[in-house]
């Protein structure tokens, strides 16, 4: 008897919480902006700050810790008008150095999106053109950001590496949030 009331009070919760969630909004969002990397030179974007002691740190060498200010652009030239900049950290954490672990913020600096972020993390195989990283979160515009991202290397010259990234976004937004700016 002192069971099935135990029961029976657990269930009356479940519902209550249910109700108590309400409804959210799903909203979902394809971005495509490009990515531009220097990694030398006057405009350098990529720099090594840390890595293991008596090896030289590089983009090949496990350990190398960087830190990256990238500018994103609407369409690929780099004159073309700027949309954010991705800023992070990157390492090269696989023992044969050939993969990059990056964690880094999607920062908007201008058009609709302007002061909003889409954060993001995962690995980076080198070998590949084609990369996946997970959203696993938002401010502002892009709260309750999930997602991932497509980056495809679209040339890479001189230290000079150009990205397109797609970013696939979903926002499950309580109805009760305040402050979210629905499209
Ligand atoms: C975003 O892209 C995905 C995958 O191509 C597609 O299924 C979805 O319909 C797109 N969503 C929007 C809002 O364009
Ligand atoms: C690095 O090299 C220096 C000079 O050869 C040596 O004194 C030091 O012990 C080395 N450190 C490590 C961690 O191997």
């Amino acid at each position: 008897m002192a069971k099935s009331l135990a029961i029976a009070s657990l269930q009356i919760v479940s519902v209550l919480l249910l109700a108590s969630l309400g409804q959210s909004n799903t909203v979902f969002r394809n971005l495509t902006v490009y990515l531009h990397e220097f990694q030398s030179g006057d405009a350098q974007s990529i720099f090594p700050v840390a890595g293991l002691p008596n090896v030289t740190w590089g983009y090949h060498q496990f350990g190398t810790v960087f830190v990256i200010d990238n500018t994103l652009t609407q369409s690929v030239s780099f004159k073309s008008a700027v949309v954010g900049r991705l800023q992070g950290i990157s390492a090269v954490a696989s023992l044969d150095g050939n993969n990059m672990e990056l964690a880094a913020t999607i920062l908007f600096t201008n058009g609709k999106y302007k002061g909003s972020t889409v954060e993001f993390k995962g690995i980076a195989l080198r070998s590949m053109l084609v990369n996946e990283v997970a959203i696993i979160g938002g401010t502002k515009q892009f709260r309750y950001a999930t997602g991932y991202i497509i980056s495809e290397v679209l040339s890479a010259v001189g230290g000079y590496l150009t990205l397109r990234l797609n970013l696939y976004i979903r926002q499950d937004i309580p109805d009760d949030s305040p402050g979210i700016a629905f499209h």
